[in-house]
This record gives C-alpha cells, sequence and structure tokens, in this order.
C-alpha cells in the first residue's frame, strides 16, 4: 500500500473541467536542430517572442491524457505511447518537429510523479487531465514555420468534462464545420478549436451540451461531437462510428473499438453515420480523454430530437462499455498487453 500525502485542499467530487495551477510544469527548447534536456519548472508562465508562429500562425498542436489513481494507491497512465505518436503526426502536419515517443513519456511522466499529491484519490472518479502541448516560438514575421520550438507539459485534477458525467446529454446540430475536408481536421491543432468556440458557444445558448459537426464535403454524416468521438449501437449488436480524414482519432474511440470486440463481443464497424439514418442505432455516445464516454441522450437536427436509448438513463451497451473502459483504466479490470503504464 503506497501512502501518500494529501496536502493539496481539494474538494474531489465537485471538480469540473477546469484549470487549476499544480506544483510542477514540465519545459523543454528545441534550438538549431535539436531538444535540450527538459526541466520541471513551477512556474506556470511562459515567456517568449511576441513574434511567436503559435500566436499569429497558429502553429502549435497538443495533447491529452490521464493519470489515474487505483485501488491500492498506485498511478497510471492509459496509453500514453498513442498520444506521443498522434502529436508526432500533428508536428508533422504543420512542419514542427517531433517529440520523440521516449520524451513524450518520460515528461509526462516526471510531472505526473512531481505532481502525485494532485491525483485525485480512487473512487472519487476524479483524475489528474494531463496536457503536453508544443509550439512554435522565436523571432518570426514571414509565415513559415518557427525558427524554435517550446514543449511543455501541465496538469490539474479534474471532474467531468459534460456536466454530470455518465447521464445522458442532448447536442445539436452545426451549421458549421470544425475542419475543411483536406484540412487539419485529423490533427491535434490549435486552429481547429478556435474555430469551434462559436458553434460551442451557439449549442449551449440554446441548451445543449455541445454540437455536433457533420461532414465538411456533404453535411450528411456525422464527424465530431464536439471535442469527442461519435459511436452508436444497433440493435444487431454492432458498435459503428464514423470513418473519415477531417476526424480527430480518438484513442478513447480505437480502444473501444478494441473492447467492444474482444471484451464485449459486438460486431465493430468504421463506416458513413447518416445524420438522417439515426434510427439504425438504440444508444449511442460520445468518447473522448476528457468526455470518457459520455452517453448522448438525443440530437436535434432539422427542428427535430431524435432520441436514443433515453434522456435520462443510460443504455446497457454503453454502461458496459464505460465500467469496461473505466475498470482498465483505474486498474479494476484487466488490460490488453501494454495499454497501461505504472508512474514509479
Ligand atoms: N475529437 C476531438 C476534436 C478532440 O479534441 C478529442 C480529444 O482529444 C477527441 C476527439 C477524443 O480523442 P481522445 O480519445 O484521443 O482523447
Ligand atoms: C481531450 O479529450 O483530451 C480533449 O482534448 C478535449 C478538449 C478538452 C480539448
Amino acid at each position: 500500500m503506497v501512502i501518500y500525502l494529501n496536502k493539496v485542499n481539494i474538494n474531489w467530487n465537485e471538480l469540473g473541467f477546469n484549470y487549476m495551477k499544480t506544483d510542477y510544469s514540465y519545459v523543454s527548447y528545441w534550438k538549431d536542430g535539436k531538444w535540450d534536456e527538459g526541466n520541471l519548472v513551477t512556474e506556470n508562465k511562459i515567456c517568449i517572442s511576441e513574434s511567436s508562429s503559435a500566436l499569429h500562425y497558429g502553429q502549435q498542436c497538443f495533447e491529452g491524457l490521464k493519470a489515474y489513481r487505483t485501488k491500492d494507491g498506485s498511478i497510471q497512465l492509459f496509453r500514453p505511447d498513442e498520444n506521443a505518436k498522434r502529436m508526432i503526426r500533428s508536428a508533422h502536419r504543420i512542419l514542427m518537429p517531433e517529440v520523440p515517443v521516449e520524451k513524450f513519456i518520460e515528461a509526462v511522466m516526471r510531472v505526473v510523479k512531481a505532481n502525485e499529491t494532485y491525483v485525485p484519490p480512487y473512487g472519487t472518479g476524479a483524475t489528474l487531465y494531463v496536457r503536453p502541448y508544443l509550439i512554435g516560438v522565436g523571432d518570426n514575421i514571414g509565415v513559415k514555420p518557427a525558427p524554435e520550438y517550446l514543449f511543455g507539459v501541465f496538469c490539474m485534477p479534474v471532474g467531468p468534462y459534460f456536466k454530470g458525467g455518465m447521464i445522458p446529454v442532448n447536442f445539436s446540430v452545426s451549421g458549421y464545420d470544425r475542419a475543411a475536408p483536406y484540412g487539419t481536421g485529423a490533427a491535434k491543432v490549435g486552429g481547429n478549436y478556435a474555430g469551434s468556440l462559436m458553434p460551442h458557444q451557439e449549442a449551449v445558448n440554446n441548451g445543449y451540451a455541445d454540437c455536433i459537426y457533420l461532414d465538411p464535403m456533404t453535411h450528411k454524416k456525422i464527424e465530431e461531437v464536439g471535442a469527442a468521438n461519435f459511436f452508436g449501437i444497433t440493435n444487431n449488436n454492432e458498435f459503428v462510428t464514423p470513418a473519415s480524414p477531417s476526424i480527430l482519432p480518438s484513442i478513447t474511440k480505437y480502444s473501444l473499438m478494441y473492447l467492444a470486440e474482444n471484451y464485449l463481443d459486438l460486431k465493430v464497424k468504421e463506416s458513413d453515420v447518416y445524420i438522417d439514418k439515426l434510427d439504425e442505432f438504440i444508444e449511442a455516445g460520445a468518447c473522448g480523454t476528457a468526455a470518457v464516454i459520455t452517453p448522448i441522450g438525443g440530437i436535434f437536427y432539422n427542428d427535430k430530437l431524435h432520441i436514443f436509448h433515453s434522456e435520462t438513463e443510460v443504455g446497457p451497451v454503453t454502461k458496459k462499455l464505460y465500467e469496461t473502459l473505466t475498470g482498465i483504466q483505474f486498474g479494476e479490470v484487466e488490460a490488453p498487453e501494454g495499454w497501461i503504464y505504472k508512474v514509479e
């Protein structure tokens, strides 16, 4: 049994998805073709040139992953290697240098370990959200890649992303796109999120948890549910999730596909999900690191609210997927090989 000092005074059960400064962050700089060693710092401010390309031309990308406290008090990460690989793909798309997988994982481990008193206790459902980011810095004014880069990692304890957690919420379909057909939708770059602020706000103002984006080419197929991927369950036990080059490839989604097939015996399909054919699904959900699994009660489209299982109750398959996924993340269910990294 690991004993840890609970020196932070936090009401773990009341946490939402909000920023909180913790004790340590990590920064590393890239210059003249190479990364420095990287350091833990206590400051939560960074000092960069006013002309940094991250500030003007959006040359930046980020990741999101979580650290989980298990029953025996230890701390573990869920598939951080996949976040590292996705950050490399994002970096390639906007001409930034790679953060090697080992460097990424080591930085995440160091930040989590240094802030271990902020990892919420087992049983609260709360987790430590870790935010790695890579930004173009240094003096520059033309639209071209930055001369220098900063890779940083910080973290904070969080609760549910959508209010209530595992309670169904409704979403409305947006007329806006979050990404262009051959744009940067599959990369986790800040520009995609800047474009999503207004559609999100409109959905919230109209009483929805967030908006659903349709495919930018035809506006007929579901792409994303805010900052999460979509899945639906058919009445012949299929887990269906959209396939599109402008969707962010969600690590949670690919993990759920594996779990659906191998732990729940469902058929799994990545294919088009037409917004006017929602009757195919008896349950639906949004999935992502922050959202975990958020059951979709209904989708508002063309002046109608299409309800899936129920607006208030979680469907049985969604519930089982949630229990299996979170069971693995919190160390209660045996994980597929290589999914769990212990923080020691
Ligand atoms: N889609 C978008 C646009 C996101 O920002 C995220 C969050 O990272 C996801 C989906 C879910 O991805 P993941 O499961 O890797 O967190
Ligand atoms: C995540 O799920 O990690 C996200 O990045 C979603 C959002 C907070 C941007």
